[in-house]
C-alpha cells in the first residue's frame, strides 16, 4: 500500500478538496483507496462527499469498519462526534493518542492508495502522522500568490525531512471569465512551478479557480467524476501521480 499524505503550509487553499478528490479519481481508476481525514479542527472530507449526516462506524470484531462512498473508504473524526457542530478541544498528546488509535483500530481491509488530508501547516497532526504513517509521499497544495508560497515552503522543507516524493500543485490558479472568456489570474500566476523548481520537487500541474468545483464540493460530490475542463486537468495530474508513486 502506498500512503500519500496531501498537505500544505497555509490554510484554505484547496488541500482537503485535492485529497478527496485524487482518492476518488483513483477509485475511478479501480484501485483500492483509504482517505484518512486527519484535520481533528476542522474535517472537510465529509462534507465534499456528501457525507455530513453520517453518524459513528461501524465496529467488527473490535475494528472500525470505515465508511464508504462508491468503493473509497473514508474515515474522519467527524464521523465521531457527537453533533455536527461539535468542536475538538484537545492538546498535542490528545490529538496523537487519537491518530494512534485510529491507525491501529481501522481495518481498511486491503488497500493500494491511502489518502491523508492533513489540516493547514506543520504542526501536532502532521508530526503525528509522519511517525504513525510513514508515508511515501507527499502532496503538497499552494496557491500562487506569495502570501501562500512563502509558507509552502517551509512546508517543503518539513516534508524533506520525512519523505522522499513530493510534489506540488498549484490550486486556484486563474479564473476563466464567464462572460468573456479571458483568464483572470486572481492570485497571480506561476509562484507554484517556480517554487518547485526552486525547491527541486515535482510539479504536477495547475487547477484553475473554477465556480464548478466549489460548487461540487458543497453539493458533497467530488469534482472529478464530472466532464468540465478543470475535471480534466485534475485527472491529468492523477495519472501523473500514479505514474510517479
Ligand atoms: N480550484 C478551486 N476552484 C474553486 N473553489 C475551490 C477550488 N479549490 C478549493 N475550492 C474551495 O475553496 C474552499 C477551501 O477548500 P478546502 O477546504 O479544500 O481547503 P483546505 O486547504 O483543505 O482548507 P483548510 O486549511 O481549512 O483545511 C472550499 O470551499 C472549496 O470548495
Ligand atoms: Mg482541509
Amino acid at each position: 500500500m502506498k500512503k500519500i499524505v496531501v498537505m500544505s503550509g497555509k490554510g484554505g487553499v484547496g488541500k482537503s478538496t485535492v485529497a478527496a478528490n485524487i482518492a476518488f479519481a483513483l477509485t475511478m481508476k479501480g484501485y483500492k483507496v483509504g482517505l484518512l481525514d486527519s484535520d481533528l479542527h476542522g474535517p472537510s472530507i465529509p462534507k465534499i462527499l456528501g457525507l455530513e449526516d453520517l453518524k459513528g462506524l461501524e465496529v467488527s470484531e473490535g475494528k472500525l469498519k470505515p465508511a464508504e462512498v462508491d468503493g473509497l473508504k473514508v474515515v474522519s473524526i467527524q464521523f465521531l462526534l457527537p453533533s455536527k457542530d461539535s468542536p475538538v478541544v484537545w492538546r498535542g498528546p490528545m490529538k496523537h493518542k487519537f491518530l494512534e488509535q485510529i491507525f491501529k483500530d481501522v481495518d481498511w481491509g486491503d488497500l493500494d492508495y491511502l489518502i491523508i488530508d492533513c489540516p493547514p501547516g506543520t504542526g501536532d497532526e502532521i508530526i503525528s502522522i509522519f511517525q504513525l504513517a510513514n508515508p511515501d509521499a507527499a502532496v503538497i497544495v499552494t496557491t500562487p500568490q506569495s502570501v501562500a508560497i512563502e509558507d509552502v515552503r517551509k512546508a517543503i522543507n518539513f516534508a524533506k525531512k520525512a519523505v522522499g516524493k513530493i510534489y506540488l500543485i498549484e490550486n486556484m490558479s486563474g479564473l476563466i471569465c464567464p462572460h468573456c472568456g479571458k483568464r483572470i489570474d486572481v492570485f497571480g500566476v506561476g509562484g507554484g512551478k517556480k517554487l518547485a523548481e526552486e525547491m527541486g520537487v515535482k510539479f504536477l500541474g495547475e487547477i484553475p479557480l473554477d465556480p464548478e468545483i466549489m460548487k461540487s464540493c458543497e453539493n458533497g460530490k467530488p469534482f472529478v467524476k464530472f466532464d468540465f475542463d478543470s475535471a480534466k486537468v485534475f485527472r491529468d495530474i492523477v495519472d501523473t501521480l500514479v505514474k510517479e508513486v
